[in-house]
């Protein structure tokens, strides 16, 4: 459990998946450093009352309806952020599945899917958040130890991870120079509803993997995510920051 505390006072946050462990972790800590922070989700009903659950914090907090797969549903998004704020200064594509299938039993649409929603998505969402960035801003990814070392029975969510962690690494060389900071954070066995089936199944050989002999908490990725996002991390950029209690050295 994390109680790192930031300022974000007078910036404006946008996080997908914001109704999940990360996002919901990342959206209070943000709205409770002064940011107004705008939570998207494919669950509507969850990141609205999320967002409604933060109302007492320094920042304020909105929630919006989202298919992150979906380009005119992203354009609903950008328009809803220009009309309310006119601009976004931290941006953190947090929305993804984790679905489990071999490669020989994986079919085309599921490759797609996963495609689709884990690394499109970011790319159509960036792509259209870019235009309300200016210097100053800062953009983190959200990839995964799956993204660097493989995961079996997971290719379509490890190679969806690794596009990231590429596409991540350019976009740093192309928004550089325009002062808008992009890195990523590539956490390890996290306690949030993605991994609950999989924990349960191989929780133990997991946790024996880790040196810290434990899973990390949403809020441990949260800390790491606003450090990056913050003028602390002001010359960190095109970076890929892991967060798995030694499980990616060890292994
Ligand atoms: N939990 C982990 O161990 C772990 C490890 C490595 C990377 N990550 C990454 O961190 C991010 C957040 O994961 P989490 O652990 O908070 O998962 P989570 O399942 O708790 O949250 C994911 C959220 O994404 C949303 N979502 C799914 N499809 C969507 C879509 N099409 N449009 C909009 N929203 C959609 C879900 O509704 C959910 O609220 C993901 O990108 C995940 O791949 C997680």
């Amino acid at each position: 459990m994390s109680g790192a505390t930031f300022d974000f006072s007078d910036r404006v946050a946008v996080i997908t998946g914001a109704a999940g462990g990360i996002g919901g972790a990342l959206a209070e800590l943000l709205a409770r450093s002064g940011a107004s922070v705008v939570l998207a989700d494919l669950d509507e009903t969850a990141v609205s009352a999320r967002a409604a659950a933060l109302a007492g914090l320094p920042g304020r907090a909105i929630g919006v309806g989202l298919d992150a797969a979906d380009p005119e549903s992203i354009d609903g998004l950008v328009d809803v952020v220009r009309e309310r704020f006119g601009r976004i200064d931290l941006l953190v594509p947090s929305a993804g599945v984790y679905p489990e299938s071999l490669v020989a039993e994986t079919s085309d649409e599921q490759w797609r899917s996963v495609q689709r929603i884990n690394l499109d998505g970011v790319f159509m969402l960036i792509k259209r958040a870019i235009p309300l960035m200016r210097s100053g801003a800062s953009i983190v990814n959200l990839t995964s130890v799956a993204g660097h070392r493989g995961s079996y029975g997971h290719a379509h969510y490890a190679a969806s991870k690794g596009g990231l962690i590429a596409f991540t690494r350019t976009l740093a060389l192309e928004l550089g120079p325009q002062g808008v900071r992009v890195n990523a954070v590539s956490p390890g066995i996290i306690d949030t509803a993605m991994t609950a089936d999989a924990r349960a199944a191989k929780g133990d050989e997991w946790i024996a993997a880790t040196p810290l002999r434990r899973d990390g908490t949403p809020e441990e990725i949260a800390s790491t995510i606003a450090f990056l996002l913050s003028d602390a991390a002001s010359f960190v950029h095109g970076e890929v920051v892991h967060v798995n209690g030694g499980l990616f050295m060890a292994g």
